[in-house]
């Protein structure tokens, strides 16, 4: 008790809370999420997302290069699917030669080390951008689950390392890791968009890829952003299923949550800080209301101080310049 204890002898300077300091940041933390399109010489600014792009293929090599050389080793990967190519079967998704699997022999060729993971669900490839197979305005589960696993093979076969289903079908974590086992892919990964809830967050990413739902929301299969039970059964079942690891989508709105799954489970707990967070500290900044940087570190220590292992996040770079 006071005056006995004092609390401010910890943080007199700036080496006692050094040396106290309980959470820390590494390059070795992110996923970084690169956005893929076709064509040449692109490296095109997606405009609510300022300072972050999408590449052509030629392009994304110099990145990757970039990225493994700044110690980054995770790669998160989407793509932007022409409209021509987009129908209600995913039939593009399962392309052996679809854009997707080239940017992954891509990536493969110019970095071996770096880590790829694959995003699978429906919504680029769709044309009613939704994640699963439409019939009657529903989204159907099963048929939407034989393509994910389609979809999943495609990828490990292009050279993935990991796929990254961020559907929210029921069931696809233990399809998929059948299939994979079937196939001999014993080392193939899965980390799993367990508790996914259904955000206006999303915004921007949408405009990235392209990919708004063309009608309703997504809200029968991401999961009601006031549930916080419904997330640990999602992601207890994801493990079960085989998931090796999970993740709780968005970040910083849902910092409760990663801290309780990270509590129940015994897997590593990945956090997506999306693209609506990064555009907000983008244009507050741009204001000259926040600082960005030191905003952007204090939201990077939050999520591992709420349990993240890993942090998929937009800011990957912008922070590894910093450490
Ligand atoms: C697609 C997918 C989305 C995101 C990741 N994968 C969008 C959505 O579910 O509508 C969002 C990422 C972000 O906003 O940064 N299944």
């Amino acid at each position: 008790m006071y005056p006995i204890i004092r609390n401010r002898r910890l943080r007199a300077s700036e080496s006692i809370r050094n040396l106290v300091r309980e959470t820390s940041i590494t390059p070795h933390d992110f996923l970084v999420p690169l956005f893929v399109e076709e064509g040449k010489g692109i490296k095109s600014e997606i405009p609510s997302m300022p300072g972050y792009y999408r590449f052509s293929l030629d392009l994304l090599k110099k990145e990757v290069q970039e990225l493994w050389s700044m110690g980054l080793c995770g790669v998160l990967v989407f793509v932007k699917v022409e409209d021509a190519l987009k129908d209600n079967q995913g039939t593009e998704a399962v392309n052996p030669d679809g854009l997707m699997q080239r940017a992954v022999k891509t990536i493969k060729d110019v970095c071996p080390g770096m880590l790829v993971m694959t995003d699978v669900a429906l919504d680029p490839y769709s044309s009613y951008g939704h994640d699963g197979i439409v019939e009657d305005g529903q989204i159907l589960n099963d048929e939407t689950v034989e393509v994910l696993t389609d979809m999943s093979l495609s990828h490990i076969e292009a050279g993935a390392d990991f796929v990254a289903p961020s559907d929210m079908m029921d069931g696809r974590i233990l399809s998929i890791r059948e299939a994979f086992e079937d196939a001999g892919y014993h080392h193939a990964g899965i980390m799993s968009y367990s508790a996914k809830y259904a955000s206006a967050f999303y915004g921007p990413f949408r405009d990235a890829l392209d990919s708004a739902p063309g009608f309703g929301d997504k809200k029968t299969y991401q999961m009601d952003f006031a549930n916080r039970f419904e997330a640990i059964r999602e992601t207890q079942l994801d493990v079960d299923e085989g998931a090796d690891i999970v993740m709780v989508k968005p970040g910083l709105a849902y910092l409760d949550i990663l801290r309780e799954i990270k509590n129940e489970v015994d897997v590593p707990v990945a956090v997506y800080q999306v693209s609506g967070e990064y555009a907000m500290l983008k244009a507050a900044a741009e204001k000259g209301w926040l600082n960005h940087d030191a905003v952007m570190m204090e939201q990077l220590i939050a999520f591992k101080r709420a349990g993240a292992d890993i942090i998929a996040s937009y800011f990957a770079k912008d922070a590894v310049k910093l450490l």
